[in-house]
């Protein structure tokens, strides 16, 4: 459960659905969900037995599993820096759903009506502001320090086992409103008609990029999910279950956004614009009563979705401090949290108040979400693949996923080819063309 909280966050609810559509509804369907299934939980097993081999976390878990060719830790540094950075950002945009679930809540939003130039100008003012995002992203990460602080039993699991049905509640409940919308079917043929002319070659690499985010893989959260794993746990099948529902959550959040953005006649977009423009419009058009209660849901859903995945992202690198021998999980958490909202507050005033100071020709924010979209994941995910199937000793890998002969793993030659061949050529395919455009 906690690993599909970690697996189920922003990336499902207001990217999926938008790329979706783009590149061809049920066409990019297709081909996401070959690469979901044979290459993003390909590497969530290899992450899982890197983990659970070990019982380490991310860097640790290099070493221990080759001791002798130490140099492969830098990949598990690699996911440490990955994971700093990406918190970061997620932090601030957690802040933002934060503030907005607050402004639905006291009615502010619903004032706005359906005046979109209203409702994007009010956002633009609020993330482009000094104090309150700041502020927000600083409540949010308090709120992620505190579970972390608890334990893996006592904060993670419990905080998952409590707010993942929580979340699928919410979301059938805004699936049900967007669905009885008049005109809804517009919105569900956006996002299911196989249009196979909008898929094109960046719709492909968008599909791999996607399936890699989505199931948080590719920075070493897994991995130290994976050391917690019981011994009897069968990976291949928790594998399964975390990126099938990770999926259909998913696909759940485009048929409870698409279908009601539709119904308003608006234009669909992703990302911020989706959730902070478009969706404020869609909910003041229910009414002022409706309004408040469906926007207030829907922030809280993402909400929801931020704070199980931000957790996993901290608890990689607190556990990273706590292995390394020489902090206790208090004040490994405390001290990755102050390093890290001062990092989230540096991304904040980069889109704003400190736009103009550029890094590579881009501001702070922008350049954080190059580094965590493009360039980082997919080089970290290609050092755990060849790691796993190159360096560690095939018998190992072997017996882990059997859990030393118990149970049957006749998937094992299919999954060796995969993470030898098909996944760091797909890997450097994606990296080497993202690079370059
Ligand atoms: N899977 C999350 C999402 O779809 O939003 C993002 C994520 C969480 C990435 C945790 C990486 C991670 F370690």
């Amino acid at each position: 459960m906690a690993a599909v909280g970690s697996a189920v966050g922003l990336g499902n609810i207001w990217r999926f659905p938008y790329i979706c559509g783009k590149y061809g509804g049920g066409a990019f369907l297709l081909v996401f969900l070959l690469f979901v299934f044979f290459i993003g939980m390909m590497l969530m097993m290899c992450e899982f037995v890197i983990g659970r081999r070990s019982r380490h976390a991310t860097v640790q878990a290099y070493s221990t599993l080759a001791p002798h060719k130490r140099g492969w830790r830098m990949v598990g540094v690699l996911g440490i820096v990955t994971c700093f950075f990406i918190l970061a950002q997620y932090w601030v945009i957690s802040g933002w759903t934060l503030s907005y679930f607050f402004d639905a809540i006291t009615g502010r939003l619903a004032q706005m009506g359906q005046d979109t130039e209203a409702i994007k100008d009010y956002f633009s003012t609020f993330s482009t502001s000094a104090a309150r995002p700041v502020v927000c992203l600083a409540i949010f990460a308090v709120l992620t320090a505190v579970v972390i602080l608890a334990g893996v039993q006592r904060g993670i699991e419990k905080v998952s086992k409590l707010l993942m049905p929580l979340l699928v509640v919410l979301l059938l409940v805004m699936c049900v409103r967007s669905l009885t919308l008049p005109g809804a079917t517009k919105g569900l043929e956006y996002l299911f008609y196989p249009d196979f002319s909008k898929l094109t070659a960046e719709g492909v690499l968008a599909a791999l990029g996607q399936a890699l985010f989505s199931l948080s893989v590719g920075m070493g959260a897994m991995i130290v999910y994976g050391s917690y794993i019981p011994a009897d746990s069968n990976l291949f099948r928790s594998s399964m279950w975390i990126t099938a529902s990770d999926t259909f959550i998913a696909i759940l959040s485009g048929v409870a956004i698409f279908p009601a953005v539709f119904s308003c006649g608006l234009e669909p977009t992703g990302g911020a614009g989706l959730s902070f423009c478009v969706l404020p419009n869609v909910f003041n058009s229910m009414g002022t009563l409706a309004g408040i209660f469906f926007a207030s849901i829907f922030f809280l859903l993402l909400a929801i979705a931020a704070l199980t995945s931000a957790i996993s992202i901290l608890e990689t690198l607190s556990a990273f401090l706590i292995d390394s021998g020489r902090l206790k999980r208090s004040s490994a958490t405390v001290l990755v949290v102050c390093a890290e909202v001062m990092l989230a507050a540096v991304v904040s005033l980069g889109g704003g108040m400190w736009s103009h100071i550029h890094i590579a020709g881009q501001n702070f924010f922008n350049f954080t979400d190059r580094l965590n979209s493009i360039y980082l994941p997919p080089l970290c995910a290609l050092g755990t693949v060849l790691f796993l199937g190159w360096v560690v000793p095939s018998n190992d890998v072997y017996d882990e996923l059997s859990n030393h002969g118990t149970v049957k793993a006749t998937f094992y030659p299919l999954f060796r080819f995969i993470i030898r061949y098909v996944a760091p050529l797909a890997l450097i395919i994606i990296f080497v063309s993202t690079f370059f455009s």
